[in-house]
């Protein structure tokens, strides 16, 4: 959670005064808003505006994505996405082309356009993310829900909690509202019928599918759009959603038509966003540009064989594993996480945590004492304490007589790849697993020519898993036994064909997370499988996603999800890539590799950005010609929000116990 940095914010009159009257101001329209906080969203965008469109920088940041674009697992199912992910469906190498001759007013523009059409490619691990663009969330003191009322009739309402939620952002924030005499207040649990014009489900269809973008699944994406329950860091946390904090300062107001509490008339309210700015202290619209939007000494990657371990050196800013390797991680990007506020009070559980419950995961013994629940927010973190977290949860839950075990993977976003197949491993049993006894899914990445040039320079320069995510030491033959440093996996590729197009895959492979384990996961299931559910809003990403994937998939655990447009489906998953690689990650392979002077190389780049991709596809159980995220999956079971259970875990989690177990 951030402290709040400035105390002093400017209203809209305020400001407008200044504008007047300190004119050296008015030509530098990011200086009007140096140290504040809060800011009304024309003035953060007309700032963003303000650096012109550069055709060098446009050429340079299309030649890096489109070389990037070479190592993506998913390029060639996007010319024909397979149902029910039709609305992904995009030519990339197309939209490359029209972004390239596209005319942009200013560079805010051009990244807009980038970022546009990596997000509504709707996969987390695939987004350009420059930046100097994410600066700023807005956000509306009205964040939306959907909940079922006593006559099972669901709708959009205000968050009938926003009152608490949206105070805890503190009195710079709403102190705005104050001063230009707007009560949000009495909108909390107001019930929405129209957002914008348009019939509410309808308006949150439309930012699904425009704006979220992270989840393939439309249904999922739904979800995001709405606030929800989270564990942000090691914190219970409220998320705003999408509707009411998105990502940029683009819109000044929201217009509602709603019916407020303790009323039956209909009115229509024009709601302001406010801008939360997110970047680095800057003073002007020069050092805005270079704090933010420069590329810096981090922006690209190195050559790590350069590097001595050791504080500073670029092996630092990699997770680095028991063995000495680098740990492959699959999460979102969820900007929001940087000005996080907390859960109010009265919604974070009352019952006592249960060891193991200081990081990511939040364990307790419903008050039946026959259900332990692990809140697992994310698989990020400390490495080894989620594995020694879940140990001591699970102990305690056995030896406090419990018998039923339900796992939470509400907003859960992903992390480290080998902690899910750890908690996968430690649920079930090793001699449970089957697949020759790894944990996790046949793995590839895409043999393309410049992977299968970095696999051969990796292997003839000796290199290993301690600089290199390529060197065939991080994987193992599908018989489960790591491979030889000189084995080429890559060389001769696999061919791979879908809508039409062959492409190059590796040899099939495993991951070698056993090796990883700081804690010997138990031979035999600690509960009956039968007795393990998983609950969640759908937005469970990346390594949550093949988590739940290898518990449905293997073992035919019961999901639960909620929330979701009535009538619309969605999936429990909401985007299973199998690992992630950042922009500095590929661009240490390359380099590291000592092919940065091949002509297939990205160069590096000249702003500060990052252009991240899906590099692995993980292929489902079910049908080991299709890659987990192609694959439908619908939960068993599916209940709408209610106010008791939206934004309330603890009541939540008696209500699926009481519905899963029985
Ligand atoms: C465009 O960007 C490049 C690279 O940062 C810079 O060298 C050049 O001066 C810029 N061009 C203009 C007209 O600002
Ligand atoms: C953009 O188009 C120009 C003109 O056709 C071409 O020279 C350039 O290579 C293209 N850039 C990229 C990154 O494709
Ligand atoms: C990006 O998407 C937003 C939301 O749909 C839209 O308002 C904006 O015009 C788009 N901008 C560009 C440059 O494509
Ligand atoms: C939600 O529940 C609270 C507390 O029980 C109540 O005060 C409020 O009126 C309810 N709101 C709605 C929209 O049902
Ligand atoms: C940013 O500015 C605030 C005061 O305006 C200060 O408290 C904070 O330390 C500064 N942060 C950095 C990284 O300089
Ligand atoms: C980059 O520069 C910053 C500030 O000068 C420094 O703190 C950081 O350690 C440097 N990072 C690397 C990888 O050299
Ligand atoms: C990898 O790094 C670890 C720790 O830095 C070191 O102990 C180990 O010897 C290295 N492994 C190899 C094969 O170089
Ligand atoms: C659960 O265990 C606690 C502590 O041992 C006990 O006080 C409580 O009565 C038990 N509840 C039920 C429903 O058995
Ligand atoms: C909880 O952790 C404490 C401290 O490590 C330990 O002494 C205790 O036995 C644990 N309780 C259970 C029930 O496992
Ligand atoms: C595992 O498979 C590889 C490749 O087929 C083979 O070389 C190796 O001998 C096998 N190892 C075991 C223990 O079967």
């Amino acid at each position: 959670m951030r402290t709040r940095r400035v105390q002093a914010i400017l209203s809209a009159v305020v400001a407008q005064a200044l504008f007047v009257k300190a004119a050296p101001a008015v030509s530098d329209p990011c200086a009007i808003f140096a140290g504040q906080t809060f800011v009304a969203p024309s003035q953060a965008l007309a700032c963003l505006k303000s650096f012109p469109f550069n055709e060098t920088l446009r050429q340079n940041v299309l030649t890096v994505i489109s070389r990037v674009f070479d190592f993506y697992t998913f390029e060639d199912f996007y010319l024909n996405s397979p149902p029910p992910f039709q609305e992904s469906t995009t030519n990339i190498r197309a939209d490359i082309a029209r972004i390239n001759s596209t005319k942009y007013e200013t560079d805010y523009d051009f990244n807009r356009a980038v970022y546009n059409f990596t997000t509504q490619m709707n996969d987390g691990h695939t987004r350009w993310l420059p930046s100097c663009y994410q600066t700023f969330q807005n956000l509306l003191p009205a964040p939306v829900v959907t909940l079922e009322d006593e006559n099972g009739v669901q709708n959009v309402f205000v968050a009938p909690d926003s009152v608490e939620f949206v105070s805890l952002l503190g009195d710079e924030f709403t102190g705005f509202f104050d001063q230009i005499g707007f009560d949000w207040k009495r909108l909390a649990g107001a019930r929405v019928l129209e957002i914008d014009g348009m019939d509410a489900y309808a308006y949150a269809d439309l930012i699904a599918s425009t704006e979220t973008g992270n989840y393939l699944d439309h249904g999922v994406r739904v979800n995001s759009v709405f606030s929800s329950y989270r564990i942000s860091d090691t914190d219970f946390s409220q998320r705003f959603g999408d509707i009411a904090g998105p990502a940029f300062p683009d819109r000044d107001s929201l217009t509602m038509t709603l019916i407020p509490v303790g009323s039956t008339q209909a009115e229509t309210v024009t709601v302001p966003y406010l801008a939360d700015y997110l970047g680095a202290n800057f003073t002007d619209q020069a050092s805005f540009w270079e704090v933010n939007c420069a590329a810096n000494n981090e922006t690209n990657g190195v050559d790590l064989k350069t590097q001595l371990p050791g504080s500073g050196s670029a092996l630092r800013k990699r997770d680095i594993g028991r063995t000495g390797r680098k740990l492959a991680r699959a999460a979102i990007v969820d900007k929001s996480n940087s000005n996080a506020v907390g859960l109010p009070q009265q919604f974070i559980p009352t019952l006592s945590p249960v060891n193991g419950s200081t990081g990511v995961i939040k364990s307790f013994i419903l008050p039946s004492n026959k259900t332990g629940v692990m809140f697992v927010g994310s698989f990020e973190g400390d490495f080894n304490q989620f594995q020694t977290d879940t140990d001591a949860a699970i102990k305690q839950f056995k030896a406090s007589g419990v018998t039923r075990l339900l796992v939470d993977l509400t907003n859960n976003g992903g992390g480290f790849v080998c902690l899910g197949q750890f908690l996968h491993q430690y649920l079930v049993g090793t001699t449970n697993l089957g697949n020759a006894g790894n944990p996790g899914f046949q793995s590839t990445n895409r043999g393309n020519t410049l992977a299968k040039k970095i696999v051969a320079s990796d292997i003839a320069l000796g290199l290993n898993d301690n600089l290199s995510f390529y060197t065939p030491d991080n994987w193992a033959f599908l018989n489960n036994t790591e491979m030889p440093l000189t084995h080429n996996y890559i060389n001769p590729s696999v061919p791979f064909t879908v809508n039409g197009v062959t492409d190059q895959d590796s040899q099939r492979f495993f991951d070698t997370c056993d090796l990883e384990f700081v804690v010997e996961p138990p031979e035999e299931s600690p509960f009956d499988l039968n007795n393990v559910a998983i609950v969640s809003n759908g937005d469970c990403a990346s390594t949550c996603a093949m988590f739940s994937t290898l518990m449905f998939e293997r073992h035919q655990t019961k999901v639960a999800v909620f929330g979701g447009k009535p009538g619309e489906q969605l999936q429990y998953k909401g985007m299973a890539g199998n690992q992630v690689l950042e922009w500095t990650d590929i661009d240490n392979e390359i380099k590291t590799a000592n092919l940065k002077d091949d002509p297939l190389a990205p160069p590096d780049l000249l702003v500060n950005a990052d252009f991240r991709h899906n590099w692995r596809t993980a292929w489902s159980f079910f049908n080991e010609q299709l890659p987990i995220a192609y694959v439908s999956e619908l939960p068993q079971f599916r209940f709408p929000y209610t106010n008791a259970t939206y934004n309330n875990p603890e009541a939540l989690w008696t209500f699926a116990e009481s519905k899963l177990f029985s």
